[in-house]
C-alpha cells in the first residue's frame, strides 16, 4: 500500500523550505509517495487527502508562525479537513535563546493537530540555529525514524 505524504512548510529566511525540499528527498527515497508544495492552498491540501502530514516550520515574531503560513493554518481551524487518525509529525526551527518561545510555531502546529485529530506519530524535531548550521543533516536520523513508521 503506498502512503501519501504532505509536506508544508513556514518560512521567513528559507531555511525551513530547505528542511522540507530535503525531507521530501529522502522520504521519496524511502518509498512514501510525497507531495511538496512550498505555498501549497487549504483547497490543494483538503484535496490529496494525505494518510500524513508533516509540517515543516520556522518560529518568527515573538512565538509566531511566518506569515505566509498563518492564513493556511486559520483556514484549517475554520474550515477543519477529516483528518481525524491522519498520522502528523512536526519539525519547527527555531533559536534557543528566544527561551519559551523556542520553537512555538512548531507548537502551534500541534495544537491544530489536536483540533484536528491528528494523531502525532514522533516528538517534535527542534532545530536550534544557535546550535546547527546543517539543519537538513541534522534532520536526517528523526527523518528515518518518520519514514519506518510507516514499514510493516
Ligand atoms: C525576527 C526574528 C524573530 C524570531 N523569533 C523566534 C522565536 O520566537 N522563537 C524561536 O524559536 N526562534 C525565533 N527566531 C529564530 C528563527 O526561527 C530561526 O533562525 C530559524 O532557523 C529561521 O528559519 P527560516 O529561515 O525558515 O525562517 C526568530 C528569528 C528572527 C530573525
Amino acid at each position: 500500500m503506498t502512503i501519501d505524504v504532505v509536506i508544508v512548510s513556514g518560512t521567513v529566511f528559507g531555511a525551513a523550505e530547505d528542511v522540507a525540499h530535503h525531507a521530501a528527498q529522502l522520504l521519496t527515497e524511502a518509498g512514501l509517495n510525497v507531495t511538496y508544495k512550498p505555498r501549497i492552498t487549504h483547497a490543494e491540501l483538503v484535496a490529496l487527502e494525505p494518510d500524513a502530514v508533516l509540517f515543516v516550520t520556522s518560529t518568527t515574531g515573538m512565538g509566531e508562525l511566518p506569515e505566509h503560513l498563518q492564513p493556511l493554518v486559520e483556514s484549517l481551524r475554520e474550515q477543519p479537513p477529516q483528518w481525524q487518525g491522519v498520522l502528523g509529525a512536526v519539525i519547527g526551527l527555531g533559536d534557543a535563546c528566544y527561551g519559551e518561545d523556542f520553537c512555538a510555531g512548531g507548537e502551534i502546529i500541534r495544537e491544530l493537530y489536536e483540533e484536528l485529530g491528528v494523531v502525532e506519530l514522533q516528538e517534535m524535531l527542534r532545530l536550534d540555529a544557535s546550535e546547527t548550521v546543517s539543519p537538513e543533516t541534522d534532520a536526517e536520523p528523526w527523518l528515518a525514524e518518520f519514514a519506518a513508521s510507516f514499514v510493516a
